[in-house]
C-alpha cells in the first residue's frame, strides 16, 4: 500500500543533529543546530527555571486538565505584555495573543489561519532563511517566494533590493521577517529601516508576518524588541510568531506564542475565536508545563530580573566567543576575510563557507556547521575554540 512513499531527505538541520549524535569522535563540536550551550558545552537550566519549577511544585496539585485552545490565561497575558512593552499598554485591546506549541507550532497556526482568510496570497520570505519557514508556508498550501536578503558580497542587508521587491507585491501579500538575530545571516534591520518597511507595508496592505525566536540574544530585549513594538505602533495588520526555546532554555517544552495585531478590539475577539479554531484543528490545546514556567517567571519581578540577567550573560557569552573566534583566525591568517564574525549579531554566523568545505570541516575535523555556512556560536567555548579557528581558517 505505500509502495510509493519516497525516501525523507531529511531536515539539514535536525537530520545533521541526529549525525552529530551518532559521531563516536570524542572531540566532535556542535555548531550547527540553535542550541545554547554554556562554557562547559552544557544546554543550561536557568536558575530562574529552577526556581520557578519549585514554585510550581509548592502548589496545590490541581487535576491535570487539558488546556483551552488558546492556552494558558496568565502567559498569555504576560506574553503579550512582554512582547509589546509600552505598545501592548497602548493597543494591547486589538492584539491577540496565544500559547502555541514552540515558534514552529506558532507559525503554522498563523499559517493556517491566514489560509483560510487569503488562500489566493502568495508568502514571501527572505533568501536565505531558516529552511522551515518554507516547508511550513507550503505545508500550509501556500505558494512560497524568495525575496534577496542579501548584497552580492553576502556580507550587508540589500535593503534597496528589499524595498524594490515589496513595491512590486500585490495588497495582502504575506511578508516572513525575522525580528531579530536573522537565522541564518546575523545581520538585522535598523530603526529606521523597519519603520520605513511598515509605512511600505501600510501603503501597499501587505502582512507582515514577524518571527522572534532569539529576542534577547542579538542587541539587547530592548533593541531586538523594536520590530514587534513598532509594527504594534504602526496601526497595521501584522503577525508575530514568538519562541521560548533558546531564552528560557526549555527546548523540549516547547513553549511558543501567536500574536495577531488587529485593527481594532471587535476584530480582534474574532480573530481570536477563529485561531481557537485553527488550534483545535491542528492538536486541541497546547502543553501545560513550560508555559506554566514562563508565566511564573514573567509575573514575578524578582525572577524575571533574574532571568533578564541570564539572558543578558548569555547574549555576552556569544559576543565573547564571536571576538574569541576571530582573533584566533586572525593569528593563524592575518589576511582572512572574518570580520563577519564580529559584524553580525545573535546566535548566527554566515560564514560564507560552502557546503563542499562544510562537508570537508565535519569529515576531518568533526566540526558540525549546517551546510550554507551557517555556524551556531554558542556551541564554542574556550577548549574548542581553538580547533574551530584551525579548521576554518583551513577553508578561508
Ligand atoms: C535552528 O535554526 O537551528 C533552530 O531554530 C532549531 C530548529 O528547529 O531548526
Amino acid at each position: 500500500m505505500f509502495e510509493h512513499v519516497e525516501i525523507y531527505p531529511g531536515d539539514p538541520i535536525l537530520s545533521l543533529m541526529e549525525d552529530y549524535q551518532k559521531d563516536p569522535r570524542t572531540e566532535k563540536v556542535n555548531l550547527s543546530i540553535g542550541f545554547y550551550y554554556d562554557e562547559h558545552g552544557n544546554v543550561p537550566v536557568l536558575e530562574s527555571v529552577k526556581k520557578a519549577k519549585s514554585i510550581l511544585d509548592t502548589r496545590t496539585q490541581e487535576p491535570n486538565l487539558y488546556l483551552p485552545m488558546d492556552g494558558l490565561p496568565s502567559f498569555r497575558k504576560q506574553v503579550q505584555q512582554y512582547l509589546f512593552g509600552e505598545a501592548d499598554a497602548e493597543h494591547g485591546e486589538r492584539i491577540v495573543t496565544l500559547q502555541t506549541v514552540g515558534g514552529s507550532g506558532a507559525i503554522r497556526v498563523g499559517a493556517d489561519f491566514l489560509k483560510r482568510y487569503y488562500p489566493d496570497a502568495e508568502v514571501w520570505i527572505s533568501d536565505p532563511t531558516w529552511d522551515n519557514h518554507h516547508a511550513i508556508f507550503k505545508g500550509a498550501g501556500f505558494e512560497v517566494q524568495r525575496y534577496p536578503y542579501l548584497k552580492e558580497d553576502g556580507r550587508q542587508i540589500n535593503f534597496e533590493g528589499l524595498i524594490a521587491t515589496f513595491e512590486s507585491l500585490p495588497a495582502n501579500t504575506i511578508v516572513l521577517l525575522h525580528a531579530c538575530c536573522h537565522n541564518p545571516t546575523g545581520l538585522d534591520l535598523a530603526p529606521g529601516q523597519w519603520d520605513a518597511l511598515f509605512s511600505l507595508f501600510a501603503r501597499r496592505s501587505l502582512i507582515p508576518f514577524l518571527d522572534a525566536a532569539y529576542l534577547g540574544l542579538g542587541e539587547g530585549l530592548a533593541k531586538d524588541s523594536y520590530a514587534i513594538r513598532a509594527l504594534a505602533g504602526s496601526g497595521i495588520t501584522g503577525l508575530v510568531s514568538n519562541s521560548f526555546s533558546k531564552v528560557f532554555s526549555l527546548y523540549g517544552e516547547r513553549v511558543g506564542s501567536l500574536s495577531v495585531i488587529c485593527q481594532s478590539s471587535v476584530i480582534a475577539g474574532r480573530v481570536a475565536g477563529q485561531l481557537k479554531g485553527t488550534v483545535r484543528t491542528n492538536y486541541s490545546n497546547p502543553p501545560r508545563f513550560g508555559a506554566e514556567l514562563v508565566s511564573i517567571i514573567l509575573g514575578e519581578p524578582s525572577l524575571r530580573t533574574a532571568w533578564l540577567a541570564e539572558l543578558e550573560r548569555m547574549r555576552q557569552r556569544m559576543v565573547d566567543m564571536r571576538h574569541a573566534l576571530y582573533d584566533e583566525i586572525k593569528t593563524l591568517k592575518p589576511y582572512s576575510k572574518v570580520e563577519y564574525l564580529v559584524t553580525q549579531s545573535g546566535m548566527f554566523s554566515y560564514s560564507g563557507l560552502t557546503a563542499d568545505a562544510v562537508d570537508r570541516i565535519r569529515e576531518k575535523h568533526g566540526i558540525y556547521f549546517i551546510r550554507n555556512g551557517r555556524i551556531c556560536i554558542a556551541g564554542l567555548n574556550a577548549l574548542n575554540v581553538s580547533r574551530v579557528a584551525i579548521a576554518i581558517a583551513s577553508e578561508s
